[in-house]
């Protein structure tokens, strides 16, 4: 499929969801904290460090001249085909997060990174950066599989002082594994790499596996492509969901037992 019929489909996706999309204050919302967080979390502005530190953070990649290859993990990109070496900065401009959701996974970690955050698909580490700014005091595991990546990543966090991250240079399947034996458990998760259908569904699982009992796990990308939409409709109605909000980019499934099954689609 061509790449301009991919953008139009993307974009009649996004009428959709803005037809569809309710509960912008929360109203209508059953559990009182998901009611909360989206009537204040997600309304209320972030702390003007964080958006200094983020800045600081796309000053820094900006240092980074030497180019680098493009990273072959993953389901690659519907919407661009460029495969040349460039520098970091401009591939983060591809496949980084944006200042918005960024944000709203700062937000997402100060509710529910307590009990630490497992991110896949550290790319650059824009979204590191937020998700690790959200909860300092927690352990950030990022896991890229393309080194160059990985390490420019951890460079550029350390330099503007983001201390609780642990970068793995490893596929996502063989950390997961790794944290399975360690008998970790987790409170958070952002799943942000290997966008297709059957890898998104395993990787759910063993994120829901390996979380705690009131785990949230993020999910990326829930539209992105019609695999991507049978992968969340997968998930939302699998017995590991109890309740999911659509955000259009992203989906978030909340795995607390205790909570009825709902699913909601709010505009963000
Ligand atoms: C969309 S990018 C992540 C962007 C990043 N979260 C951010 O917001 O800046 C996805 C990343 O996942 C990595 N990736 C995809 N599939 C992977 C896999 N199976 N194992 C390890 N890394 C993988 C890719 O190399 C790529 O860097």
């Amino acid at each position: 499929m061509t790449r301009a019929k991919n953008r139009f489909k993307l974009f009649r996706k996004l009428i959709v969801y803005k037809l569809k999309s309710r509960h912008r204050k929360g109203f209508g919302i059953h559990s009182p904290a998901i009611f909360s967080l989206v009537n204040k979390g997600f309304r209320e502005d972030c702390d003007i460090s964080v958006k200094r530190g983020a800045v600081a953070y796309k000053q820094a990649l900006k240092h980074v001249t030497k180019s680098i290859t493009r990273s072959t993990f993953g389901a690659g990109s519907l919407l661009s085909t460029n495969k040349k070496p460039t520098t970091p900065a401009l591939i983060n401009r591809a496949i980084g997060i944006s200042m918005k959701h960024g944000e709203l996974l700062y937000k997402l970690s100060t509710f529910y990174g307590r009990e630490g955050i497992l991110e896949l698909g550290t790319g650059l580490g824009s979204a590191t950066y937020y998700l690790a700014s959200g909860s300092p005091t927690s352990r950030v595991i990022t896991v890229e599989g393309h080194r160059d990546y990985a390490e420019t990543a951890k460079t550029i966090l350390e330099q503007i002082g983001i201390t609780n991250i642990d970068i793995r240079i490893e596929t996502f399947a063989n950390e997961i594994k790794r944290i399975k034996k360690e008998n970790g458990r987790l409170g958070l998760f952002f799943i942000d790499g290997d966008h297709s259908y059957t890898p998104t569904l395993q990787y759910f699982k063993q994120c829901a596996e390996i979380g705690t009992e009131e785990a949230v796990i993020i999910i990326d990308d829930i539209h992105w492509s019609d695999d991507m939409d049978r992968a969340w409709k997968a998930i939302k109605e699998s017995s590991t969901c109890r309740v999911s909000v659509d955000l259009f980019r992203f989906g978030i499934i909340f795995t607390n037992k205790k909570l009825q099954k709902q699913h909601y689609i709010v505009r963000y």
